[in-house]
């Protein structure tokens, strides 16, 4: 694991505030009435980009962890993770044996996952398996009616353990109008129901990302599965204001992650100099220029060429040209003091500024969401502010 010293030998880099996740973490927690919920914490992604390892150690308080693929999975084992794992996508079924080595817990919603683990379940094996209800996501799952059947048939087989049952909604973060979430938990109340009947409810229960978390305690169940609050970032502005209107706790959260880099040279160009590729800026006064060591293979998005800003020595400097793929160039004009080396904020606080996750996502036609994800894994997180 990497502190905040190992950023002083470095051009670019990812800087974690290590007491704002697990801080998180509780205000997402006491969204919910029900003492001893769950919480399953999303590390999915690289942690949507924050550094998996990184974050596993900043969440102490998380029961369990949610991450997309196998070989996701096996990392938090091979890292030391022995709190449970849940699979949230598909897993090839040639390598269900892995998932079961590790003890990994699986969503299901193909029939050939089930027989294909009964073939590769030895005597004596467990494998625990979440059964996934598609209510109107038009993704993952299997729809209410076709639950029991489903259930029945994992259940009928040899050392596999029907644990759960979650959803996953459409359409919380996008709207003001939470009428399709509301028909969704319907459906997804359905299937439960439809289980009751038959004596095979599962123990664990679960449709509650941040924004539901937030918003609706009818969806909480007894396990939250939240992804983005964790990291400090709200799902949408209309989450927030939902959570505003309704009169519900509106936890404080902490952006968790700030992406920095270092001047590399600074020079001057007359006016009338072009910059980048494509020629696409013309200096239209003298100008000091700064070349920062980053660009679009490190996840810095193209089109804040020409449009976004940066922050050295507390102050905005635009971005001038085209992104390359290893460099950006910048305006220091306006900010004579800056020297070579200077560190250089693209994502989070100076001072008295800050760029955030949703100014940037706005810059670039995206969400906070995509931002952070993309962020290249090869840069180093390192973990700053903590004890
Ligand atoms: C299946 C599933 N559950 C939970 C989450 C977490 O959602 P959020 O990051 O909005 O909390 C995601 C995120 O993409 C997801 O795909």
């Amino acid at each position: 694991m990497l502190f905040i010293d190992y950023a002083m030998k470095h051009l670019k880099w990812v800087e974690i505030d290590g007491s704002a996740p697990d801080w998180n973490l509780s205000q997402l927690r006491s969204c919910s009435d029900k003492g001893g919920i769950l919480f399953c914490a999303v590390v999915k992604s690289n942690a949507y980009g924050h550094g998996v390892e990184q974050m596993v150690t900043l969440l102490p308080s998380a029961d369990w962890f949610a991450v997309n693929c196998l070989d996701e999975g096996l990392e938090l084992r091979a890292l030391g993770v022995r709190k449970p794992v849940l699979l949230l996508g598909h897993v090839l079924l040639d390598r269900l044996r892995e998932a079961v080595d590790a003890d990994l817990r699986l969503t299901v919603y193909n029939r050939e996952t089930i027989e294909e683990l009964g073939r590769v379940l030895r005597p004596g094996e467990t494998c625990r398996i979440h059964v996934k209800v598609e209510t109107g996501t038009g993704r993952q799952g299997i729809f209410p009616s076709e639950v029991p059947g489903f259930v029945d048939l994992a259940r009928g087989t040899p050392g596999i353990l029907v644990e759960g049952l979650s959803t996953h909604f459409a359409n919380i973060e996008d709207t003001l109008n939470h009428n399709y979430a509301e028909g969704q938990l319907s459906e997804f109340r359905r299937a439960l129901d439809q289980l009751r009947v038959t004596g095979s409810f599962p123990e664990v229960v679960h449709t509650a990302c941040t924004a539901a978390t937030i918003l609706f305690p009818e969806t909480h169940f007894n396990m939250l599965r939240t992804g983005i609050g964790l990291y400090g970032l709200w799902p949408s502005r209309e989450t927030f204001l939902s959570a505003r209107s309704v009169g519900r706790m509106v936890p404080d959260l902490r952006p968790v992650l700030s992406w920095k880099t270092r001047l590399v040279q600074i020079k001057e160009l007359p006016q009338g100099s072009y910059i980048g590729y494509g020629c696409t800026y013309r200096t239209s006064r003298w100008t000091r220029l700064g070349v920062l060591p980053v660009g679009y293979a490190d996840g810095y998005d193209r089109k804040c060429g020409n449009s976004a800003h940066v922050l050295v020595r507390g102050k905005r400097a635009p971005v001038l040209g085209r992104v390359c793929m290893n460099l950006i160039m910048i305006d220091l004009t306006d900010i004579p003091d800056a020297r070579l080396e200077d560190e250089v904020v693209l994502l989070g606080r100076d001072g008295e500024e800050c760029i955030s996750a949703e100014t940037m996502a706005e810059w670039v036609g995206t969400i906070n969401y995509e931002v952070v994800t993309r962020i290249s894994p090869f840069l180093p997180r390192v973990i700053a502010g903590r004890g």
